[in-house]
């Protein structure tokens, strides 16, 4: 039985929608890849919407509205036309209920950037129909692990599991001013800090140097690193990784290791590292 890939994407600033780089290139070509073979849908784990208490919901709207991007020309994104898969919503709500999770549809949630930016970039034509799990505002790891892992049976059924977030996201710690003065952000007038270099390389080696639930361990573990913080002032663009590491980390991906497919700084000290964990 095939599995399809899962991929890792840190959707960095709204001006990768506008600007091209070689992750904007990497996920028009995952796009392909996933077109060519028919895929039945996407679902995203998001960074930018979160549930409070102990809840998570997934979006059963069905006529989404996009919150719009700031630095972007309207043009790059309101012509594009969401398709919101609302079977497959019900579905994944139904199995997340099943594992345990407290979890409802919202109907009234409009899309926001880190998933629709993903989704023009990769599906630029058309958006395949698409699922948006939200996150837990909780942003316990192993919970968002675990929802990975609930839905990774739908890779059997050719659904493409993403997860939109960022290796090294802290916007307290970007550098602003090329980017608010020129519209240049990824301009690098000073190198990154070392906090942001030595967690981006602990990302790295923990993707491509641990397959099944050695991925998932270590994923969740990158939360204790000493430089964690510094990468992530918030744990918001943390928990996609989680939900990836819970989607590939089973005991059938054992030997499936990621690739770093692209990457791209932002602002100085944004690493938007981009990897896929299986292939076609
Ligand atoms: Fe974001």
């Amino acid at each position: 039985m095939t599995l399809t890939p899962v991929h890792f994407f840190s959707h960095g600033s709204t001006m990768m929608l506008r600007e091209h780089c070689s992750s904007t290139d990497y996920w028009k070509q995952c796009g392909d890849e996933a077109l060519k073979h028919g895929i039945k849908g996407v679902v995203f784990m998001g960074a930018h919407w979160d549930t409070i208490g102990d809840q998570i919901q997934v979006s059963t709207n069905p006529n989404p509205a996009k919150s719009p991007v700031a630095y972007v020309h309207p043009s790059k994104y309101v012509d594009y036309e969401l398709n919101p898969d609302i079977r497959t919503a019900n579905r994944c709500i139904d199995l997340l209920a099943k594992a345990g999770y407290n979890v409802s549809g919202n109907d009234k949630f409009d899309w926001i950037h880190d998933v629709y930016l993903i989704l023009v970039r990769m599906f630029p034509k058309a958006c395949p129909p698409t699922t948006i799990i939200s996150l837990n505002a909780r942003y316990d790891p192993h919970y968002h692990m675990k929802v990975g892992s609930t839905l990774r049976h739908l890779r059997k059924e050719n659904y493409l599991l993403i997860g939109t977030g960022g290796s090294v996201h802290n916007l307290y710690r970007n550098r602003w001013a090329p980017m608010l003065r020129f519209r240049d952000n990824f301009a690098q007038d000073s190198p990154p800090e070392t906090w942001a270099l030595e967690f981006r390389q602990a990302v790295e080696d923990v993707f491509t140097k641990n397959s099944g639930p050695a991925l998932r361990r270590a994923v969740t573990r990158l939360m204790k690193h000493p430089e964690y913080r510094d990468a992530h002032a918030t744990d918001d663009h943390f928990m996609a990784a989680m939900f990836v590491a819970g989607a590939a980390g089973d005991f059938e991906d054992e030997g499936t290791f990621a690739v770093l497919g692209a990457e791209t700084w932002e602002l100085t000290n944004m690493c938007n590292t981009q990897y896929t964990i299986g292939s076609w």
